[in-house]
């Protein structure tokens, strides 16, 4: 470790998914802060690539502001490839890993089971064999790199005992997605019991903000809106939520970075569910527009409720969610007007 320009000791970190929503936002945060960091991405075509790409680019033009655009190197790479994987922690003595890179939509898990478990199953493992020095790139590095996993909420799945905490049985997935993520927690474990691997699964909470994954909710009601296409309103609207803005679950993450916990499983939320026809009302109001609602039935993998709770990460992370719904939505339009429809 070096030290950074704020005089605090300058991390080396590998974080997967890079180009991703949260990647992006994870490895501008570091690298603001005077870290190095390496950014891993296949650029799938899950959603557009070149939405990836523009997010590789805002990441580099707000910290080039910062004259911090140095600090970043971006690949292009597969977690499922052993030699990628291996050549990176060869090149590389990392003082962390935030491992994002996932397939991350749960619907689509079901079309695409296989997909899922090669790359959120085996590309963790290939990334744990990796941070202990187990696949021969390199001898193990003393101390071992800290492990950042992003886990979800959906491996409470059926869980009824709201809000979640963190030592409820996780055992009833409704999706490979949530099973996928869950197999990953399990591994983190047995890499931290047999080689003592510092690991933090942070389950995070239906993450939205500048950037966001076209996919998912937040952005799907805003775009429908906008064009003035229907908006499915799942569940007569009582779909509940615990949205939590990006910023929030960026602090956490970089919180899970600095602090090696052993082995921990950490939700990151807002602690305040919301239902999906509060959340259009909030949207509504920052748009100006009305959307067009169409009654639609719960999805099959869905659940419907989530709720954090979140005093482990207040404790162990001095995590604090900052960014209520109405802050948090009105930074997401800002976006999205410049960026999408460039007004
Ligand atoms: N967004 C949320 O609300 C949310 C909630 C819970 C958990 N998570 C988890 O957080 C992480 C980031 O999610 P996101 O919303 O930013 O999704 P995202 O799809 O925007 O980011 C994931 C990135 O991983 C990359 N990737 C996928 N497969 C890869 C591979 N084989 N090799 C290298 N890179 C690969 C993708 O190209 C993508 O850029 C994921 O692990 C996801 O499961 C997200």
């Amino acid at each position: 470790m070096a030290l950074s320009m704020a005089g605090t000791m300058s991390k080396t970190i590998l974080v997967t998914g890079a180009a991703g929503f949260i990647g992006s936002h994870v490895v501008q945060a570091l690298a603001a802060r005077g870290d190095r960091v390496v950014g891993l991405d296949n650029l799938n075509d899950y959603y557009d690539p070149e939405r990836k790409r523009a997010n590789i680019r805002e990441v580099r033009h707000a910290l080039r502001r910062h004259d911090r655009d140095a600090s970043v190197t971006f690949l292009e790479g597969d977690i499922r490839h052993r030699r990628t994987v291996s050549d990176l922690f060869a090149a590389h003595a990392f003082d962390a890993i935030v491992h994002l890179a996932a397939m991350a939509g749960v619907r689509f898990s079901i079309e695409q089971p296989h997909l899922y478990h090669d790359v959120n199953v085996t590309g963790t493992l290939n990334m744990l064999e990796a941070a202990v020095g187990r696949d021969g790139s390199h001898a193990p590095r003393s101390p071992l790199p800290v492990f950042v996993f992003a886990s979800t909420s959906s491996v409470y799945g059926g869980t009824t005992c709201q809000p979640f905490q963190e030592q409820a049985p996780c055992a009833r997935p409704l999706a490979p997605y949530a099973a996928s993520k869950q197999a990953g927690e399990l591994l983190g474990h047995v890499y931290h019991h047999l080689h003592g691997l510092a690991f933090t699964a942070l389950r995070l909470f239906t993450v939205y903000g500048p950037r966001g994954r076209p996919d998912m909710m937040a952005w799907k009601v805003l775009d429908n809106m906008f064009f003035d296409r229907e908006v499915p309103l799942y569940h007569a609207g009582q779909l509940r939520r615990d949205w939590t803005f990006v910023d929030d679950i960026v602090r956490g993450v970089v919180g899970a970075v600095d602090r090696p916990l052993g082995y921990e499983v950490v939700n990151l939320g807002r602690g305040v569910p919301v239902s999906l026809a509060e959340f259009i009302t909030v949207l509504e109001d920052c748009v100006g527009r009305k959307a067009r609602l169409a009654a639609a039935p719960m999805p099959e993998a869905d659940m419907a409720s989530t709720h954090a709770d979140i005093s482990k990460a207040r404790a162990l992370l001095g995590y604090h969610p900052r960014i209520d719904l109405s802050e948090g939505i009105n930074r997401f339009w800002t976006w999205y007007k410049k960026t999408m429809l460039d007004v």
